[in-house]
């Protein structure tokens, strides 16, 4: 998607529904042509919700991407958006510092480890007090305002102390760590505090209900009224999980068209034509397992139990974060070990291994689905994972089979992947080879029911589910 922004009318104090999350859902972009436009953003948040949203009569509060930019309210893909300004302090300190250095690894079992600065914290408290600012002016008497994710935890209670007409909820899209990890965190009563401004707070799995509710009790005033509900200051707050989804007729549309069917074929044929095509799709995250798969792919071709002609690696690796330390690091790791595997077990014309660090748009990213008999999914931990479910989505021949991390909340509902533990090596080269000999029959019995599965829960089921639990308090 690529569409010129249009200015719209100001929508200050008079939508119903407000969505505020890091992030618009589009970036800007230079057209090949010197012009300006707007791209879609890369990410589960925002292809979860702009569906959600072009729905909705409501306006999304969010960053552009770049430094001290904040153009006036406009509308785009479907949607009023009114953008925030970050300087590029705030973006050192609030995104890439406490967002992406402090809270990103310790709610990820701290594959890295978490950094804390109080510098950082302070910018958090006031970026998180700006959107909520942003939000407060935007959102009509009584609107439903939705917060997303871990960048703005502070703000239902700050939004609650400027406009208590509201109804809050609050989402995270990622983990929530147990109580023996976030007990690290220097400013950790302040964060369920902010939080606990919502009515209704919603996590992925409900481990990360039951981690909330056990950190509540521990270090706030909350007390429990029942199992999924906490009393604070004479307000009920409930908590509960809402596994995310995707929105499944997009995919389907873009599977139907013949353009994006002549795409899917020329990728193969651009491939070589091998027997087997394996796809991994992710933001270039340590998060997301791509170094393990890479040394299990190495084995497998080291032991010559898979040869280039059989089968071909494709990586789409969308940069992301490139700024923060650990995830530069884990560019070049990745680069050198796909440098070592090509160089290792390729000829001239047959690489093992296609690597691609670059963002696609959705046409694209289907063909791709389209083509490749295995989804290979293997994060070290995951709030739930969109593009597992968006491969079942774009499955609609019943084929193609996916190799799915049994610590991403998607192993809950794609129970006919084949689960794998990605730090156990051997088990991840053994998954990739029942992956890649799957049976036809064996292939559609599992893809039909996780298509089945997906398509009962959509995007539109989740949000359905939420925002209803918000309105009616959930009883
Ligand atoms: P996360 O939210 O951590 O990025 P998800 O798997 O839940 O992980 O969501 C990633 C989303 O970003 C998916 O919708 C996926 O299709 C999209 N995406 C991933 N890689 C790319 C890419 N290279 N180009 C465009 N979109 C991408
Ligand atoms: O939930 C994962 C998430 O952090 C979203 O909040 C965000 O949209 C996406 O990943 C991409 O991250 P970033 O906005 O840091 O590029």
């Amino acid at each position: 998607m690529s569409s010129s922004a249009e200015a719209s009318a100001a929508t200050s104090g008079e939508s119903q529904f407000v969505v505020v999350a890091n992030r618009l859902p589009v970036d800007r972009v230079t057209n090949p042509d010197g012009s300006e436009g707007w791209t879609r953003s890369p990410g589960g948040l925002v292809s979860a919700l702009a569906p959600v949203m072009r729905k909705q009569d409501g306006s999304w509060v969010g960053w552009v991407g770049s430094p001290d930019e904040a153009p006036e309210p406009f509308h785009s893909d479907g949607m009023d958006l009114v953008a925030v300004a970050l300087s590029a302090q705030e973006i050192q300190d609030f995104y890439e510092g406490f967002s992406n250095a402090t809270l990103w690894p310790l709610y990820h079992d701290v594959i890295v480890p978490a950094e804390f600065h109080r510098e950082w914290w302070d910018s958090y408290v006031q970026v998180n007090r700006r959107f909520a600012s942003a939000a407060a002016e935007v959102a009509a008497e009584g609107a439903i305002v939705w917060v997303q994710d871990y960048q703005l935890q502070l703000v239902p209670m700050q939004l609650r102390e400027m406009r208590p007409d509201l109804r809050i909820g609050f989402f995270l899209h990622i983990p929530f760590p147990p109580k023996e990890l976030f007990a690290q965190l220097p400013w950790r009563r302040q964060i369920i505090e902010g939080l606990l401004g919502a009515d209704l707070v919603g996590f992925q799995r409900e481990g990360a209900v039951g981690n909330f509710l056990d950190i509540a009790a521990k270090y706030t005033s909350a007390r429990p009224i029942s199992s999924n509900q906490v009393a604070v200051d004479g307000r009920r707050v409930t908590a509960g999980a809402f596994p995310i989804s995707l929105e499944v007729e997009e995919i389907e549309r873009l599977v139907d068209d013949e353009s994006v069917q002549a795409r899917a074929q020329s990728i193969r044929e651009e491939l070589g034509s091998p027997a087997r095509v394996l796809l991994g799709v992710d933001r270039l995250d340590y998060t997301k397992g791509i170094r393990h798969r890479l040394k299990a792919w190495s084995e497998l071709l080291a032991d010559g139990d898979v040869t280039p002609q059989d089968a071909v690696f494709v990586q789409v690796a969308t940069p992301s974060r490139e700024r923060v330390d650990a995830y530069a690091a884990l560019r070049d790791e990745i680069e050198l070990e796909v440098g070592h595997i090509n160089g290792e077990y390729g000829t001239i014309g047959s690489p093992p291994i296609h690597y691609l660090h670059s963002t696609y748009d959705r046409r694209e990213l289907v063909a791709m689905f389209m083509a490749a008999d295995v989804a290979v999914v293997t994060p070290l931990r995951d709030g739930m994972n969109l593009v597992a479910k968006e491969y079942v989505a774009a499955r609609v021949d019943n084929r193609g089979t996916v190799v799915l991390s049994e610590f991403a909340g998607a192993a809950d509902h794609l129970t006919g992947s084949v689960l794998v533990n990605p730090h156990d090596i051997d088990g991840l080269k053994a998954a990739l080879l029942e992956a890649l000999h799957m049976p036809e029959r064996e292939q559609e019995r599992r893809m039909r029911a996780m298509r089945a599965e997906v398509k009962d829960h959509d995007v539109a089921w989740w949000a359905d589910t939420f925002v209803t639990c918000l309105r009616d308090e959930c009883q």
